[in-house]
């Protein structure tokens, strides 16, 4: 019986690329530089299926839930019709907010236990919480690379295998945005890479001396025999857009 697919609503992506979408519980990493579009790309999914009826929550690490939609409202999307079907957790200022959170249940929370233990039990506890009370089915955290710095993770395999795992028992299709390092040293493997069941590249690319594309490419996606060819990625009146790359 065939999982049933989480819609991304880029024109020519969930059809062409994907051949279907996103299995539904997947756990996804968009990857990409600064400035490919990585939250505009996760909000854009997560606002057009809270549109369609399926609820989501969108965690942001990197810049405030204002600055998202100041953003968001720039590319035309207006998230106001959607606030009570996508909220936005707010943990911008980072450790502040997580350990403000773990003073609030202080008496809960193991004192002997690591602090990063603290913080990722808090954290477990407070989206566990959304998805009672607001019942969301995609879930994306931005960033990945944000969120593994403050919680502190001693054994990154394991930790991150951990809390992969617990995102799939969780039930939802998360999308984990992850920062494309500009240089990568050897010893730091990307176990995100090996335990995401599907990655997303974004990426500008160079078309002539001055000119740069947007370009998408959908490397893995696990049950899925997806086109892993690069695609162009447009946005234009809103809405995101994929064409087969030519060259
Ligand atoms: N109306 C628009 N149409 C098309 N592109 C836009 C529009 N407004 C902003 N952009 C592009 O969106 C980019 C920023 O998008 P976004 O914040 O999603 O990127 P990001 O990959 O999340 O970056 P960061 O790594 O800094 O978080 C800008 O660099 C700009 O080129
Ligand atoms: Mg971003």
């Amino acid at each position: 019986m065939p999982k049933s697919f989480v819609y991304t609503h880029i024109r020519g992506f969930d059809e062409e690329v994907l051949r279907g979408g996103i299995p539904q519980g997947h756990v996804i990493l968009i990857r990409g530089a600064s400035g490919t579009m990585k939250s505009s790309l996760a909000y854009y999914i997560l606002y057009h299926n809270a549109l369609g009826g399926l609820p989501g929550l969108y965690v942001t690490l990197e810049q405030t839930a204002g600055s998202l939609l100041e953003h968001v409202a720039s590319l035309g999307l207006k998230a106001t019709t959607v606030s009570d079907a996508l909220p936005i957790l707010d943990l911008s200022r980072g450790r502040e907010h997580l350990e403000e959170m773990v003073a609030k249940v202080g008496a809960m929370t193991d004192a002997t236990a690591p602090r990063g233990e603290a913080l990722v039990a808090v954290l477990k506890a407070k989206v566990l919480e959304l998805r009672k009370k607001r019942k969301f089915e995609l879930l994306a955290i931005d960033s990945w690379d944000a969120l593994e710095l403050i919680l502190e993770f001693q054994d990154r395999r394991a930790e991150t295998f951990g809390f992969f795992e617990w995102l799939r028992d969780l039930g939802v299709t998360s999308l984990l945005i992850s920062e494309e390092p500009g240089w990568q040293a050897p010893s730091t493997g990307l176990e995100e890479e090996f335990l995401a069941d599907g990655i997303v590249l974004l990426r500008l690319q160079p078309v002539t001396e001055t000119a740069y594309q947007r370009r998408v490419q959908c490397v893995k996606m696990r049950s899925v025999n997806q086109d892993s060819d690069d695609h162009t990625l447009l946005f234009e009146n809103g809405r995101f857009e994929v064409a087969r790359a030519i060259g």
